[in-house]
């Protein structure tokens, strides 16, 4: 167990830049954060992406499914659109996400979300997973899901990587089932975790990371609790109350 909790900007430093954009992810390094999580999914032509929702309404200047765009039209966005006082920022690629990483604090820790909107998610692992391990990050780069099967597809296809069971309810001893797949950790809602729940993961080996807190008083408490990542909006608040305590 390290010293304190981790503090991940979650899908970059999006309390304060774009959300999953090379601009967030740069800022919350220069910030000095342990890492960040971000969101993989694939375009029509199966180039896996960095963006959340199923579709690009919400981020960007376009419409439509993520999944029915070429990665032409999806690079043609503004993934800044709801900051129209930033410069324009694309969506990125996972490889650009990557060498961002290498070049800048490839000894960090990272956590790739697989959003599973389709039926292709064999095709989104089997599209990521060899950049990924081209990149030699080891066991610095966790990848969760809240779509179990394709952890254990994951688990099957490439063991050595470390796998976050993704919760958002709040159920009963989850490290059960963290356990008996061989999972590195459980990443929780932080409204369900308790003092004994970190308590039992790490009796049982597991790890617990929780999503998203941003309100000091919940960072403090979680950080004391033992929470071994605390993914958040706002990581200056959160690296301020780790380093406080
Ligand atoms: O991985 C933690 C968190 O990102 C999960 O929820 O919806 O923000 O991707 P969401
Ligand atoms: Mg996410």
């Amino acid at each position: 167990m390290q010293n304190r909790s981790l503090i991940l900007a979650h899908r970059g430093w999006s309390g304060r830049y774009p959300e999953n954009t090379l601009l967030a992810f740069n800022e919350s390094l220069t910030l000095g954060v342990d890492g960040f999580e971000f969101d993989v999914q694939l375009s029509a032509d199966q180039v896996p992406v960095i963006l959340h929702d199923p579709t690009v309404n919400r981020t960007t200047n376009g419409s439509g499914r993520v999944s029915e765009k070429s990665l032409e039209e999806l690079r043609s966005l503004n993934a800044a659109h709801v900051w129209p006082h930033l410069p324009a920022q694309p969506i990125p690629l996972l490889g650009e996400v990557l060498n961002l990483i290498a070049q800048r604090n490839p000894s960090g820790f990272y956590n790739i979300e697989v959003k599973v909107y389709n039926e292709d998610w064999r095709e989104v692992i089997d599209r990521f997973m060899p950049t990924l391990l081209h990149q030699s990050f080891g066991e610095r780069v966790l990848i969760s899901s809240f779509y179990h099967p394709c952890l254990y597809y994951l688990r099957d296809q490439f063991p050595n990587t470390p796998v976050g069971l993704l919760y958002e309810e709040n159920v009963k001893n989850p490290w059960r089932d963290a356990m008996a797949m061989g999972a590195y950790s459980v990443n929780m809602d932080y409204h369900f975790i308790t003092k004994k729940l970190v308590d039992d993961c790490h009796e049982a080996g597991v790890k617990v990371c929780a999503w998203t807190v941003d309100d000091a008083n919940n960072l403090r408490t979680l950080a004391q609790w033992g929470v071994d990542v605390l993914i958040s909006n706002h990581p200056d608040i959160a690296l301020q109350t780790v380093r406080d305590l």
